[in-house]
């Protein structure tokens, strides 16, 4: 068991390295908050509700789908080559406010005040307030006509963590 602990806002946050299956159903029901990084470091946040995990030749990726009106989907296209996702209770807060805003206009780390955590093994950061975080390395991505406008990201996971926090 690997167990890494950091300090937030006086919070001991600890993350424990785990399998893609590990809460998976919660997973794919939730609202989970994609992070993506532009070349000069700076990172963005959208809601993220449509995703797969699937083997694509050996390997386990998730997939997620994101529109070619996000700026998200520009950074995906144009940025660091990683992106991370981040769930649980704690995120809900960052929804409502991340999904009616673009990163095209402002910096929504800042906006709201949103705290981060570096990734473990991706340089794109998950959320502080995750209990769960999913970092992936793009491989890959796919256009088609019936995904009606949205773009298939390929993601190798590099690694899926649980959060813990102590006060
Ligand atoms: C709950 C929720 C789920 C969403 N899921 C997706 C999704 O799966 N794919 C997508 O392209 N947009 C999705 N959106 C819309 C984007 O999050 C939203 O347009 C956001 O403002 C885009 O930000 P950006 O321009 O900074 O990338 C969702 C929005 C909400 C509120």
């Amino acid at each position: 068991m690997v167990i890494i602990s950091k300090l937030v806002n006086s919070k001991l946050i600890n993350r424990e390295k785990v399998s893609i299956y590990t809460n998976i159903e919660g997973f794919f029901h939730e609202h989970l908050i994609l992070a993506t990084m532009d070349k000069n470091d700076r990172v963005n946040l959208m809601p993220l509700t449509f995703k797969s995990v699937g083997n694509i030749l050996g390997e386990i990726c998730i997939n997620i789908f994101v529109s070619n009106n996000r700026y998200s989907c520009s950074l995906l296209e144009n940025g660091i080559q990683e992106f991370t996702l981040s769930r649980g209770n704690g995120i809900t807060q960052y929804i409502e406010k991340t999904g009616n805003s673009s990163g095209r206009n402002i910096n929504k780390i800042k906006e709201y005040n949103i705290p981060l955590l570096n990734g473990m093994e991706t340089k794109v950061p998950v959320l502080a307030d995750a209990t769960e975080s999913y970092e992936c390395e793009l491989i890959g991505s796919v256009e088609k006509s019936e995904f009606l406008g949205y773009k298939m990201f390929i993601g190798s996971i590099k690694g899926v963590y649980l959060h813990y926090k102590n006060s």
